[in-house]
Order: C-alpha cells, then structure tokens, then sequence
C-alpha cells in the first residue's frame, strides 16, 4: 500500500483528498495542512517555496512515496524547485482547468477565479499561452475568500458579497463558464450554483488530478488504507472540518496531530 502526502496551506487540498478518497481509497494518506501560516495566495514566492519544501521534507521524513501538491498557489510558485530538491519521488501539482474549460464554454468567455499568486505566476502565464484557443480568459483574484473558508463558513452574507463581488463582472461580460483554481473553492460550489444556476458551468480539476496520481502511483490493494490529519495549527480543528465537509466513513477513526515544522 503506498503512502501518500498531500499538502496545501490549509483545509483547500481537503478537495482533492475527498476525490482521493474515492477513486484511490487502497492506499494510506497523510493531510497536511500548513493552518499556521495560511493563505498563500499573497505571499512572496521565495517564502512559499521554502515554505512548501519544508512541508515535503516533513513529509518525506514520514516515508511518504508520493506527494500531491494540492494547492494551485505552491504548485505555481514552488512545484519546480520541489520537483528538483526530491527527484526521487513522484510529485503531482494541480493547475487551473483552463484547457477543458476553453473545450466546454459554448461563448468562449471563461472566468478564472484562483489566488493572486497564481494569476501572477509564470507558470499560469505559460499555460495560458501555451492552449491555441480563441476563448478569453476574465481573471479575478479571490481576495478574502480563503480565510472565510479555513473558518469553516461555505455560504452567508460575507462569503456571498464576494462571490457577487468577484463572478457578476464575469457575468456581464458574457462568461458562462468558471475556472475554480484554487482547491479551497471547489467548497463554496454549492452557494455558486444557488447564486448562479445555469448561467455558470463550474469546473473543478480535482477528479482529473487524482486520475493522474493513480497512473503515476498504481493502486495495488482493495481494502482501505488509513487517513492521518497534520496541521501546523490545530489538528483537532482540522479534523472537525474534514469530518464536517467530507463525511466520508474513512475518516471515522482518522487521528488528528499538531506538528511544529
Ligand atoms: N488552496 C490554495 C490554492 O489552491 C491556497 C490558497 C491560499 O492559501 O491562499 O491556491
């Protein structure tokens, strides 16, 4: 059964674990949430890389064999130099789903909704020059948003004035639709789809991430592994989050720990 680290600053990479949970249940996983220190999306990049490299270390100290970067911020700013420190592991980073939202959007006008650090990186810049498409990209920073969601609120009025805040230029600027990139959004889906209806197609890359975790880390067991909670914080508060947002029967008898890294 193999080992597998997942990481964001906070509770965002919960999204990407609960697809993990489903397609991959046959290994161990091992959440680490950097609550210390979160958000990332407006830090510099020198301290979100030394940041993210202390995490992997960590994690690789815990014998992990693979390690999801499950934040789009660490990915954008530090998944090269991660790669280039551990080449010895299979590392797996998350972008925004510009391709296949530039595929589905029937006006090619899509919004793309991530942490400013992400929009800024070089990293997103290539990839949006590297799709031949005659889609136009709206990009917003989520200014604010992530710190409501590591407080647990999905939905109300604070969360709600931002989304309006942020979504309804897209909308009028004909956009049909919305990039989530960055993996605390895909827990606000439900209060876009309330504001929004069919006006918003949402795409949400978590799924296509943890297909690609299965081909480079093939699952070789049936029964289900266990699931261990890290924060740099509280792991008690963690718990309770992912027990609340994912409720999932893995994670009934999962254990949660603080750990100073
Ligand atoms: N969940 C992260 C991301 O995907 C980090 C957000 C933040 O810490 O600002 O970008």
């Amino acid at each position: 059964m193999a080992k597998i680290g997942v990481f964001d600053s906070g509770i965002g990479g919960l999204s990407i674990l609960n697809e993990a949970l489903i397609e991959a249940p046959g290994n161990d996983y091992l959440y680490l949430a950097d609550s210390a220190n979160t958000p990332y999306g407006e830090k510099s990049t020198d301290w979100v890389t030394s940041r993210s490299l202390a995490l992997c270390s960590w994690l690789i100290d815990q014998e992990c064999d693979a390690i999801v970067v499950a934040c789009n911020t660490a990915t954008a700013q530090a998944i090269a130099q991660i790669r280039e420190t551990f080449p010895q592991k299979v590392i797996i980073g998350v972008e925004p789903g510009i391709k296949p939202a530039a595929q589905q959007s029937f006006k090619k006008i899509v919004g793309v909704l991530a942490t400013q650090n992400t929009l800024a990186s070089d990293k997103f810049k290539q990839l949006l020059a590297s799709l031949l498409t005659n889609c136009e990209f709206i990009q917003q920073a989520g200014v604010g948003l992530v710190p409501l969601i590591e407080q647990g609120l999905l939905s109300g009025p604070s969360i709600e004035s931002l989304l309006h805040q942020y979504i309804d230029p897209m909308i009028d600027q004909g956009a049909d639709t919305l990039v989530l990139g960055c993996t605390h959004y895909p827990f606000l889906q439900p209060v876009i789809d309330h504001i929004y209806g069919e006006k918003l197609h949402i795409i949400d890359t978590s799924s296509a991430v943890i297909k690609q975790m299965c081909r480079l880390v093939p699952i070789t067991d049936t029964k289900s592994g266990s699931v261990g909670f890290y924060s740099t914080s509280q792991g008690d508060s963690l718990l309770g989050l992912a027990k609340k947002l994912l409720n999932r029967h893995q994670l009934i008898d999962a254990r949660a720990h603080t750990v100073h890294i």
